[in-house]
């Protein structure tokens, strides 16, 4: 990937905010009695169950870098056992069947959300029009991936699959985010975090329960 030379578009504000940050908070011996004492019946509060994707548990948000830096873990780790052919096959397909269905969400968010985004910035269109060509192509793979049948050729397949993802993320991780730090201040940030984490969800019913979508309304009609 290029970088461009030219000054930033946005001027940064105060540092995005980080989750896992801030102090623990030790209840203290009354506080532990008292819960002892009235244990609660219900597994969450309804102001917990509201809480947007966006916050971490201490109220704090958590921007759009670091949700995609999260998304991206399970992915290098399906990526590690698809890349070892000395893992069994069986261990390689359910790392597939996990990886493949991630991956398309989080391709399709990142391209919604972060993509289209860069794209409106000089400096970073030419990442985001990068990192579309080479999702376009993992999507490719991974349905060749999905159709055959050899096991010999679906390792290959597999592999160089693995291998793709690995060298997108890895730009993504050591040049993309570095540049968007520059051009985006950290309310923009948090704000395409909570579009990405809402983006997601639409994806995710699409992705896992597309029976759902195709289904159409049966109309009654009365003669
Ligand atoms: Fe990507
Ligand atoms: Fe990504």
């Amino acid at each position: 990937m290029k970088k461009s030379k030219s000054a930033p578009m946005k001027k940064k504000s105060s540092p995005a905010k980080k989750p896992g940050m801030d102090k623990k908070v030790i209840a203290k011996p009354k506080q532990m009695a008292a819960l002892k004492a009235k244990p609660s019946l219900k597994p969450s509060s309804k102001k917990q169950e509201q809480r947007p994707d966006s916050m971490v548990a201490d109220g704090k948000h958590y921007d759009i870098i670091q949700m995609i830096l999260d998304d991206h873990k399970p992915l290098k780790r399906c990526i590690e056992i698809l890349k070892n052919l000395e893992l069994s096959l069986s261990s390689r397909r359910a790392a597939f069947n996990e990886f493949a269905p991630l991956l398309t969400i989080h391709a399709k968010a990142e391209e919604a959300v972060l993509y289209t985004f860069e794209k409106t910035e000089v400096d970073m269109r030419e990442e985001a029009f990068e990192g579309d060509v080479e999702h376009a192509l993992a999507a490719q793979m991974a349905e060749e991936v999905k159709q055959t049948v050899d096991k010999d050729i679906w390792s290959a397949k597999a592999r160089v699959l693995a291998e793709l993802v690995e060298h997108h993320i890895e730009e993504e991780e050591t040049e993309m985010f570095p540049e968007l730090k520059k051009q985006a201040n950290a309310s923009d940030l948090i704000r395409l975090g909570e579009e990405y984490q809402s983006k997601k969800g639409e994806i995710k019913v699409d992705v896992l329960h597309p029976a759902v979508q195709k289904q159409q309304p049966v109309l009654s009609v009365r003669h």
